[in-house]
Formats: C-alpha cells, sequence, structure tokens
C-alpha cells in the first residue's frame, strides 16, 4: 500500500511532548545521554530449557466448531460474523464447560488465554496455534478479527514459532511448539517469557527481577490492590478510570523499586491488555458492569482471611454473554490512548536503582521517551502496527532485531488487517 496522505501528516507533524512529564518522582530526563557500563545489568531471559514445563501427551485441540453452537462463526481462524452477544458456553454447549487444568497443563500470565483453555477454545493443554487463538478469541469474547488476529500474531511472532504457528501459553515447550523439536534452532519461550510480550508493571503479576523471574504467578495481594483503587476511585468498578490509575500506580512502584524497570515501546500493549478488563470481561462487554464477582472470577480470584486472595483455575462466569459489538483495533486504540493520557509516562528503563533513562532515540510518535499530547487513537493504533514489524530501540532493554522470516510472515498476516485503517504499511 502506498503511503496516505493521513499517514504523511502523521509522521510529519510537529510534536509537543507531554510538558510536566519530567516531574515523575525519580525521573531524570538529564539522563538520557547513558552510562553503557550500566548495561550489563539489564539483562535479557535468555529464554533456556524450563525442566518445570509440564508436558501432556494428551494434545486435544481446541474443541472442534459445531453448527448448533456457532457463536460468531469463526472457523479454522477466519472471520466469524462480529456479532455477539451471545451467551458463552451456550447452554448444552458440553465441549466449552469448564473443565479445570491438570497437572501437566501449561497455563501462563494470561487471564483471557488461561480461561479460553479452561473452556476448550484453547487446547487445554495450553499448546495452541494460530487458527485456534484467532477464532477463540472471536467465538469466545467477540474480539474483532483484526484484533484478534494482531494479538496472536504478537504471541506466536515474540514467544512460538512462525513456521508450524505454534504457542505456549505459559512455560517453554519448544519440543512442542517448534518445527525443531530439539531446540536447536532456538529455544520458543511462551508467554511467561519476559520483556517479549509480558513484561514489567502487570496488574497482578510481579516484576521479572522483583521475583526471582517469575512474572507470570498471580499475586492475590496486588489483585486486592486493584480492588482497592477500583473502590477508591470508582465505587467498586474495574472501569476505565480504575484502570488507568492503577496502571499508574503499577509504573509508580516499579519505577522506585525496580533497579532494572523496563518499560520501552511494547509496554503501550499492556494498556490494551487492561482493556480487556472493562471491556470485554462483563457481561455484554462495555454495558454490563466490570465488578468483582465477574473480574474475580476471570481471574480466578477468591479472597482468604488473610485480605488478600488465592487463585483457583480462571472460568468464565455463570450465564456471562460476551459482548454485543466486536472489540478491534480501532477500540483498542482509544482505550489505549485513554488509559496513558489519563497519567502520562516516559517510556525508558531504569539502570541501577533511581536511574531512570527515557529512551533516546526515536520510534513512531515516540520522542525523547515522550509521546506527544495530541497523539490521536489512530496514531496509538497506527503505533502498534510499528511495534510489530519495526525494530523497537531499547534504550536499557536491548530489544532484538526481528529475524526475517519472522517479519515476513508477520507482514503476511497483518497488512490485511491493517489496510483500511490508515497506517503506514511496509511491503510484504
Ligand atoms: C492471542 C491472544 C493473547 C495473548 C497472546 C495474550 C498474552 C498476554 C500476556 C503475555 C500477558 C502478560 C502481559 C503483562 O506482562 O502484563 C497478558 C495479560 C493480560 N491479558 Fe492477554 N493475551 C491474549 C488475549 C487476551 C484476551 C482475549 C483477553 C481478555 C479477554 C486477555 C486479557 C488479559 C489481561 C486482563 C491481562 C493482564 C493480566 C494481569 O497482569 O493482571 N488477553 N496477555
Ligand atoms: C542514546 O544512548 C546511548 C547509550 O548511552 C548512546 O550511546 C547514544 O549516543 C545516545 N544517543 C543520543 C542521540 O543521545
Ligand atoms: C472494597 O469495598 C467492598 C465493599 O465495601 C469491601 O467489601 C471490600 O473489602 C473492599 N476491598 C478492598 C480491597 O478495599
Ligand atoms: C443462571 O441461569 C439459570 C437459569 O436461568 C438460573 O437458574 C441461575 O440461578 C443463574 N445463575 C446465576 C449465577 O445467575
Ligand atoms: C528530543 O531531544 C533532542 C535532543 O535533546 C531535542 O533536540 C529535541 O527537540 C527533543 N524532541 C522533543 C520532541 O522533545
Amino acid at each position: 500500500m502506498r503511503p496516505s496522505l493521513l499517514s504523511i501528516l502523521y509522521f510529519a507533524s510537529v510534536v509537543t511532548a507531554w510538558p510536566w512529564i519530567a516531574n515523575v518522582p525519580g525521573v531524570d530526563l538529564s539522563a538520557i545521554h547513558a552510562h553503557p557500563e550500566n548495561f550489563a545489568k539489564q539483562r535479557r531471559q535468555t529464554g533456556g530449557l524450563d525442566p518445570t514445563c509440564p508436558f501432556n501427551a494428551d494434545h486435544p485441540g481446541a474443541a472442534p466448531f459445531d453448527v448448533r453452537f456457532p457463536y460468531t462463526g469463526s472457523i479454522d481462524g477466519l472471520p466469524g460474523t462480529g456479532i455477539g452477544g451471545v451467551q458463552v458456553p451456550a447452554p448444552g454447549d458440553t465441549a466449552h464447560e469448564f473443565t479445570p487444568p491438570g497437572p501437566n497443563d501449561i497455563r501462563g500470565p494470561c487471564p483471557g488465554m488461561n480461561t479460553a483453555a479452561n473452556h476448550n477454545f484453547l487446547s487445554h493443554d495450553g499448546v495452541t496455534n494460530l487458527a485456534e487463538l484467532v477464532s477463540a478469541q472471536q467465538n469466545l469474547y467477540n474480539l474483532a478479527f483484526d484484533l484478534a488476529t494482531f494479538i496472536a500474531v504478537r504471541g506466536i511472532a515474540l514467544d512460538g514459532d512462525v513456521a508450524t504457528t505454534k504457542l505456549s501459553i505459559g512455560c517453554d515447550a519448544t519440543e512442542r511448539t517448534s518445527i525443531d523439536p530439539t531446540g536447536t534452532l532456538g529455544r520458543e519461550p511462551g508467554l511467561d517469557a519476559h520483556n517479549k510480550f509480558e513484561g514489567d508493571t502487570s496488574l497482578t503479576r510481579r516484576d521479572y527481577f522483583l521475583n526471582n523471574g517469575d512474572a507470570f504467578t498471580f499475586q492475590g495481594d496486588m489483585f486486592a490492590d486493584m480492588y482497592r483503587v477500583a473502590n477508591e476511585t470508582s465505587n467498586g468498578l474495574f472501569d476505565r478510570d480504575t484502570i488507568a490509575v492503577y496502571r499508574s500506580q503499577r509504573y509508580d512502584e516499579s519505577l522506585a523499586s525496580n533497579p532494572n524497570f523496563y518499560f520501552g515501546p511494547k509496554a503501550l500493549l499492556l494498556y490494551g491488555a487492561a482493556s480487556f478488563i472493562y471491556e470485554v470481561f462483563p457481561v455484554f462487554g462495555p454495558e454490563g458492569d466490570a465488578n468483582i464477582d465477574t473480574v474475580s472470577t476471570f481471574y480466578g480470584a477468591v479472597p482468604n482471611s488473610a485480605g488478600t486472595y488465592d487463585h483457583v483455575p480462571e472460568r468464565i462466569p455463570e450465564n456471562w454473554s460476551n459482548r454485543r459489538t466486536a472489540y478491534g483495533l480501532v477500540e483498542i486504540g482509544a482505550e489505549i490512548a485513554y488509559q496513558y493520557s489519563y497519567a502520562p509516562k516516559l517510556i525508558g528503563g531504569n539502570v541501577g536503582a533511581g536511574n531512570f533513562l527515557a529512551l533516546n532515540s526515536t520510534f513512531g510518535i515516540i520522542e525523547n521517551g515522550t509521546i506527544p499530547s495530541d497523539a490521536t487513537a489512530a496514531d496509538f493504533t497506527c503505533l502498534l502496527y510499528q511495534l510489530a514489524t519495526d525494530n523497537v530501540p531499547g534504550t536499557v532493554g536491548n530489544e532484538a532485531d526481528i529475524p526475517l522470516d519472522v517479519l515476513a510472515w508477520v507482514l503476511t498476516q497483518l497488512n490485511p488487517v491493517f489496510e483500511n485503517l490508515g497506517c503506514p504499511l511496509k511491503l510484504s
């Protein structure tokens, strides 16, 4: 596609940074010029073999499509109708009944994926693929085909295998995801991997460097903290203001406590994931209440006597219906814009305690670690495309370049779904 006038303007527009962002506690803008000697401290997870990753010889695959219970009608990863408002699981649909994971099933940092696997919308062992991911997100949650494709492609490109399109929704299962089961071509770490899809400032998972590398296990005290913010902000609702305030708080906590805190351009995706709590989890999505009952059921959070939460398998609430209108790339761009603008944060990371470096190279609309205050929802949507198709610079994170075979596959998958959104596309 040739660049549209809109996209040329988008790159050429003169931008002003948030003027007061430099006053965020602990942030030192003058430190943009990094100390290279600190770089070694910011080590990337190598993604080595995880001997504790469970193995289930039974790989059932997602429950097959059944004409009696079509949901949005997505079969084999193709686009469905986008028409939701459907009860899930439909009465009588025993194939999608709640089925808790056994000890050999893989689960990970994403409550949406864990729930989908626990209801057989994804293979119950937690090893899935592109077609399952794209259909599950449409049929279960009524995500639009474009957004479902985008997230699945991100997950597979970062943490899975673009040849088999397989992905582990948790730990490293390279022998089952890779076209090269011996792993000599490289490990495929699954969604648990740090600084690929998963990142610092998660809502209910601790930062990698603050928890001995475990950035994927549900933390009941953090869930209680999110609920406390809901009480203080929105009378107990997990709505967009609650989530915006809580995400801001999580950034401030990581900035202050994590010497290896990293919040690169990709971290903008975490605002998108957070929006699912109020756009997708409630009965009928944004028409319903993101209350404690709904959110805790999807998270598998049950209150305990200590005033925090224990974890049980994630599940769909009883008599739950998905949102009526599909949630797509345009809509999620607006939610990322809303949350980010509510409490703008510098993009960058710590190199040592209290030593924050803003990103000093330009990436899309991000300059000097800031996003211009006139950035639109459409700008954020286009930034998502760039995150998936450009080499993302990292002041301290040392982002890896996208391998050419991965980039070719990503462009093949994403150019069609971004075609009509006015973003400058790369040639595939
Ligand atoms: C292929 C599709 C998806 C993939 C690969 C994926 C992957 C992930 C990953 C890796 C995280 C961790 C991010 C972090 O560091 O905080 C995450 C978080 C999250 N995801 Fe997903 N996700 C997908 C779709 C969904 C859907 C459809 C929903 C909701 C219906 C969802 C809900 C969430 C929520 C609420 C979080 C925040 C978890 C927390 O920290 O409390 N995701 N997802
Ligand atoms: C950005 O930071 C790196 C690391 O310190 C440094 O080598 C580079 O010169 C900086 N670039 C600019 C434009 O300041
Ligand atoms: C939030 O408010 C509800 C209702 O008052 C209360 O039961 C609950 O304990 C509060 N939770 C937190 C974490 O503040
Ligand atoms: C779900 O719907 C059934 C049938 O209408 C009803 O008996 C049951 O009480 C409902 N459960 C909840 C939790 O609303
Ligand atoms: C980014 O920093 C450079 C070097 O200090 C400066 O010339 C440029 O105007 C800054 N850009 C913005 C948008 O602040």
